[in-house]
């Protein structure tokens, strides 16, 4: 039989969230200091931020960013990085095991959002912080209040709110590699109990729980007690109905091996699926009423990072190949595929840290995985479409084993999405060396064709040579579309 994928423009399953397409800026590495701040370097502003970066950020649109970690955070006092820069503390820093100077914070992160033009997301030090001290940094960034930090936030040059909305309850509490680690009781207690306090004092943020991987007890145990009929610390008037807005969760994938590196992320649709089953079942359980909006996943920290090629405690410098790229482009096709479940994304990380944009004191170098993350961002919003796909599968193991084993997939890996009456369709040809031609029902020329692909699956980009970019055509919509081997392919053709 032909290889068939069918598209009707009426068949919306859900709007996509523009912030699907979020960032998340760590002090790790060379992310932060190196990447995003860069005092003295002639490429930087007069504040330090890095002019190209900003306009990489910018050409991406990114939507939303989070920060200061990840990991960093469990030892993070934020006060420690407000005011004058003189007095800020040289720390420990025991995620990373180095030196934080404090010489960026708060206000440099939030004040670089706004040149961006792009939401802060904040995660809340869970391991060493207090709840007196998440309360200040509330109250810090979004009080108009006249009390104590607000009053702060005013005498360092800032009078209005940054208005920050959206706040993580901790980083990755399960983990053994957590300063703070904690059973899942004892997170979520301590979870719904910030939770009460944050939205009493401020009822227009977002909060977003801790979650592991989607497919954990962890993940069960927390939504089951922290989703619940809230009374306290609610306030439906000013459209704060829940404790809980959204369920955190976080993977990566990888594999030196391209067709389990690229079915990989098929495992993140399995977590989400999970996940938003559990929200769910929470729910009914619970007896939330319907009036309260469904809590949604927010991804936030995905990607390929191979921990062999890229240290974490080095930095995590990954150079990334084209196959590495075609797993993003099907990472970024799960998300669409599940748009009625994603609140929220965000690759992690945005600079140098396992990232598609990197720096050097003279410039900035995008890799293989700026260009899919580039078409997503760029075409794939509005509305996710149900698509109908049939094509030969792959038949071999896909990774990890417990999530998925050895289950047939296709090798072509497909969202579709409509915007303003333009109909994208995002193609991975996984195959790794055969070219697929398709029955494309729906589609009608003149159809925009862009192309991410390399000669050798292990190409790569750097300073000297960009092997892997983005080319431009044309296809008239007649006829079957060619596939290539180890290609990410958009369509964008007119719905009427
Ligand atoms: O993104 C790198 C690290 O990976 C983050 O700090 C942590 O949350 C995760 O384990």
């Amino acid at each position: 039989e032909r290889p068939t994928i069918s598209v009707n423009p009426a068949h919306v399953i859900a709007p996509i969230n523009d912030n699907t397409y979020g960032g998340f800026t760590e002090h790790m590495g060379r992310c932060i200091y190196g990447g995003i701040y860069d005092p003295g370097n002639p490429l930087s502003d007069e504040r330090g931020f890095r002019r190209d970066v900003i306009e990489a950020m910018k050409e991406l649109r990114v939507p939303v960013v989070r920060y200061p970690g990840g990991n960093f955070v469990a030892t993070y006092h934020w006060v420690d990085g407000i005011g004058p820069r003189e007095q800020r503390p040289r720390r420990r820093e025991l995620a990373w095991i180095g030196v934080e100077t404090n010489e960026f914070g708060t206000d440099e992160f939030l004040q670089w959002c706004e040149e961006v033009g792009t939401e802060p997301y904040i995660c809340l030090n869970f391991g060493t912080g207090t709840l007196d001290e998440a309360l200040g940094w509330v109250e810090y960034c979004n009080a108009t209040s006249d009390t104590d930090y607000a009053n702060l936030r005013r005498r360092n040059g800032r009078d209005k709110p940054y208005n920050v909305k959206y706040w993580a309850l901790g980083n990755e509490m399960y983990g053994a590699w957590q300063v703070g680690e904690m059973t899942k009781e004892d997170y979520a207690k301590k979870a719904y109990q910030w939770a009460k306090a944050l939205k009493l004092l401020d009822p227009s943020i977002i909060l977003i729980l801790c979650g592991q991987d989607g497919f954990s007890s962890w993940d069960a145990h927390v939504i089951k007690e922290c989703i619940r009929h809230d009374v306290h610390g609610v306030n439906p008037e000013k459209g704060c109905h829940s404790l809980i807005d959204m369920h955190s969760i976080h993977l990566y994938t990888a594999s030196s091996d391209h067709l389990c590196n690229v079915t990989a992320p098929l495992a993140a649709e399995r977590g989400i699926e999970i996940a938003a089953g559990l929200i769910d079942l929470a729910r009914i359980e619970n007896k939330v009423p319907p009036s309260v909006p469904r809590q949604k996943i927010c991804f936030d920290e995905w990607n390929v990072w191979d921990m062999f090629r890229a240290p974490g405690e080095q930095g995590a410098e990954e150079r990334y190949t084209l196959s590495d790229a075609l797993a993003v482009a099907v990472w970024l096709n799960v998300f669409v595929r599940q748009a009625r479940y994603i609140g929220m994304a965000n690759i992690a990380q945005s600079v140098n840290v396992i990232s598609p944009l990197m720096t050097n004191p003279g410039g900035i170098v995008k890799q293989t995985t700026w260009w899919p993350l580039l078409l997503f961002s760029r075409y794939m919003r509005g509305d996710a479409l149900a698509v109908h796909l049939r094509c030969a599968e792959y038949e071999g193991p896909t990774k990890p084993e417990w999530i998925r084993g050895t289950v047939a997939t296709p090798w072509l890996d497909v969202s579709v999405s409509l915007k303003d009456g333009i109909v994208a369709l995002a193609v991975v040809n996984t195959h790794p060396d055969e070219d697929l031609a398709v029955d494309v029902q729906g589609a009608k020329g003149p159809v925009e064709v862009f192309t991410v692909t390399g000669d050798r699956l292990d190409a790569v980009n750097t300073e000297e040579a960009q092997q892997v970019g983005v080319k431009e055509s044309n296809w008239d919509g007649q006829g079957c579309y060619v596939f290539p081997k180890h290609t990410f392919t958009l369509l964008r053709w007119p719905a009427s």
